[in-house]
């Protein structure tokens, strides 16, 4: 029966196109090209006209270039330099996969014919931004972007925790905390489906370091596990809807996260209801039917696989019923359904980089940089810096040509090229790179009248001479990170603190600017006038900050993450299998369970370098007026935020809640969030609704979230260790809430 309406399909399309019909033409006629149609009955409908091969096409994805050592070659359709390829079915009007990495652009695989594009700010920047208009804004331009260039699919949304600030990717993510990270991940996913382009979630999940990412195992409870890094996960994932979840390389558990029935199946497909696809990260199959069965939908990027697992052996599985049919067509239903859902279908992507606006997208760029660079520390009111002033001393982290970006797959290759080519390594996960936005070129700019003068800072005696005879002195640096690395400490590479230090010592003024993939020590901090942290700024980074260091835009970013006085306040002092744990499978136990970040620093009583949430103005701000409200259990805030000082600024009012007389995994946790702008001497008014799950506690046997009956804290501070933070009592009843946070009764048994 299907195989005769196929044959009539195939004769009917083979005589349009041979009498000159467009083929696209005639596929419009057919019932699941109707785009009124819900997505799941056009997937259905579709599906019933693919042959078994077509299916197993679906589900197989290869790199989108060449690969020199496995001597394989990108195929033919696939776009130049991309991360990923998919073969789509034309015949039925099911368009090819294009897949462009990721979150922070349209990234390039390295090689001779890369592409330029616009790079955002790095994740840790647009967390700090704690703004999801912005965040929305930056993923609606790079996806605008990746259509542009004629992608389908960016593989973006990056929201594993910061549980260690050693790990290479943290520039890429988030930050620690799962409400910030997860509305901040899922406002840029957002964004960028807002073109028609799906955007993936990854990684999927608890791949929280890179050393041993393909063989170590997370110990971790499903309680912990549930309240940390997959609440993340969810909560980007319900503020988002991504088309796509991208699973880790890592082991959770024993099992491979690509094949993890309990992470697959049951939490994200089953408990979470995700109606679209799972693709493995590139690299991170190691089975068929073990896979298949588990809830992968799609092997990518062959050929970084040992296996085509999802290939030939695949068909054979399912001939042989290992994989029953009905889990090959699952997958390729899911596939298909989220292509209509997401517009993939209906809106065809075709290059067309003429049309790329960069001006314009290097000003949302700017924007996204401006409101998450963090103004650490500011004493006797060194920034903003003073135009008149006559000598300017800028030195080191290369700022005469440009801002450090983050090395990996997410790597931008930037229009104009790299600023300082030829540093190590060259190669992946290098090469490292510098946008040619110059901070000196904009300093230079904003300051017609000085004498702007450069040193490099290879020579310590000269930096602090010229330090010495400046009336302003901006040293800059440097931290770079990437994809396959951890960082081996919290130190500044390259002598840098001696640098700082030396500087410092020489000019009391000093200015430091941060450009790091997070977490630093500063050990010079007490002998420094200013840090600002600019993070990896993106293509305008260079102008977002000389613009911020002389007042054009009065800071606004908080930190996303604990700054730790050291490594030893962390949870792991020494990082698992550091430094080179490539073959070697070992465990990683999250002993700490979901008291990451801030939580932990709380439940040791730990003080750090700068807390979570921590972020200065140029102006002064005051929270007051704390009130909570309990409406059917649910807890809102509502305060005010005066501007005390001479400046518009924008403060980031944060809601922690805790339990009285009962602990979490921690004391507190954050609740919610508002950033305000407010006119200096004015005054606004903020609420903030908590989800319930943030003031529960997850019981995996039930998969309930259940509110204890009692009394719980509503804390208004500035930062998660804000000296002058003010708190409220509420009392709630016994309350249980789905997955979802939805209320399952009002009111519990007593
Ligand atoms: C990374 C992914 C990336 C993929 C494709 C992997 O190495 O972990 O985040 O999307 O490569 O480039």
């Amino acid at each position: 029966m299907q195989v005769d309406r196929l044959a009539t399909i195939r004769n009917r399309i083979a005589l349009l196109c041979a009498t000159a019909v467009c083929c696209g033409g005639a596929l419009a006629a057919e019932p699941w090209m109707n785009a009124r149609l819900p997505a799941d009955e056009r997937a259905a409908l579709v599906l019933r006209e693919m042959t078994q091969d077509e299916k197993l096409k679906l589900v197989f994805g290869y790199l989108g270039a060449d690969h020199e050592q496995k001597k394989t070659k990108r195929p033919e359709p696939a776009r130049n330099q991309s991360a990923g390829f998919v073969y789509g079915v034309p015949r039925l009007g099911i368009p090819h996969l294009w897949e462009t990495d990721a979150g922070l652009g349209v990234a390039s695989q390295a090689g001779p014919d890369v592409h330029h594009a616009t790079a955002l700010p790095s994740g840790l920047n647009t967390a700090a931004t704690w703004d999801v208009d912005t965040a929305y804004a930056g993923g609606a331009m790079i996806g605008a972007e990746a259509r542009a260039r004629g992608f389908n699919v960016m593989l973006a949304g990056g929201v594993n925790l910061m549980r260690d600030p050693r790990n290479g990717r943290n520039f890429e993510y988030g930050g620690e905390d799962p409400l910030l990270a997860g509305r901040i991940v899922g406002a840029q996913i957002r964004g960028i489906q807002s073109n028609h382009v799906i955007s993936t979630l990854k990684h999927f999940a608890l791949n929280d370091q890179e050393t041993g990412r393909t063989t170590l195992n997370v110990l971790v409870s499903e309680q912990a596990a549930v309240t940390s890094d997959l609440l993340a996960l969810q909560i980007a994932n319900e503020e988002g809807n991504p088309g796509a979840v991208m699973c880790a390389y890592n082991r959770v558990n024993g099992v491979y996260a690509c094949e993890n029935r309990w992470l697959l199946t049951d939490v994200l497909k089953g408990d979470w209801g995700f109606k679209g696809w799972v693709m493995s990260d590139w690299g991170a199959v190691h089975s068929t039917v073990p896979a298949a069965n588990a809830g992968l939908d799609q092997q990518s990027g062959m050929p970084f696989d040992h296996a085509d697992y999802f290939g030939a052996p695949l068909k054979e599985a399912v001939a042989n019923g290992w994989v029953p049919q009905a889990r090959l067509d699952d997958m390729a239903r899911r596939i298909l359904r989220t292509m209509f859902d997401h517009g993939v279908v209906d809106h065809p992507v075709a290059p067309a980089p003429d049309a790329i606006d960069s001006r314009k997208h290097a000003a949302v760029s700017l924007q996204d940089a401006q409101a998450g660079m963090v103004l650490l520390k500011n004493a006797a009111q060194a920034l903003p810096l003073d135009r008149a002033v006559k000598r300017i001393a800028v030195i080191g982290g290369h700022a005469d040509k440009g801002v450090l970006a983050g090395g990996g797959s997410s790597l931008v290759y930037p229009v104009g090229g790299n600023a300082v080519p030829g540093l190590a390594p060259t190669s992946w996960p290098g090469p490292v790179m510098y946008y040619p936005s110059s901070p000196l070129e904009a300093i230079r700019r904003r300051a017609p009248g000085a004498t702007v003068t450069y040193a490099d800072g290879s020579d310590r005696a000269a930096a602090a001479a010229l330090a010495r005879a400046s009336d302003a002195v901006v040293v800059f640096a440097t931290q770079w990170t990437a994809e396959a690395m951890d960082v081996p400490d919290l130190s500044l590479p390259g002598g840098q603190d001696g640098l700082v230090a030396a500087v410092a010592a020489a000019n009391p003024k000093t200015v430091v600017v941060l450009e790091t993939g997070g977490p630093v020590a500063m050990p010079w901090l007490p002998d420094v006038a200013a840090v600002l942290e600019a993070w990896y700024p993106g293509t305008s980074g260079g102008e977002a900050i000389a613009g911020i260091l002389f007042g054009e835009v009065n800071p606004s970013g908080h930190l996303p993450a604990t700054f730790p006085a050291s490594a030893a306040q962390l949870p792991r002092p020494v990082l698992d299998g550091y430094p080179d744990a490539n073959e070697r499978r070992f465990d990683v136990d999250y002993h700490e369970g979901a008291a990451v970040g801030y939580k932990w620093f709380d439940l040791k009583g730990l003080t750090p370098l700068f807390p979570f949430g921590h972020g200065l103005s140029y102006t002064d701000f005051t929270l007051s007026g704390l009130k909570a409200t309990v409406t059917d259990g649910v807890v809102t805030a509502s305060f005010t935020v005066a501007n005390t000082g001479k400046r518009a600024g924008k403060e980031v009012a944060q809601v922690y809640v805790a339990p009285v007389g009962a602990r979490w995994e921690a004391p507190k946790r954050l609740g919610g969030f508002a950033k305000v702008e407010v006119q200096p001497g004015a005054a606004a008014q903020a609420t903030v609704t908590i989800d319930p799950r943030l003031l529960a506690v997850y019981d995996p046997a039930t998969k309930r979230w259940n509110v204890a009956a009692g009394d719980y804290r509503v804390i208004l501070a500035a930062s998660a260790a804000d000296a002058k933070a003010s708190a409220t009592t509420v009392r709630l009843e016994a309350a249980a809430y789905d997955v979802h946070g939805k209320p399952l009764r009002t009111r519990a048994a007593p």
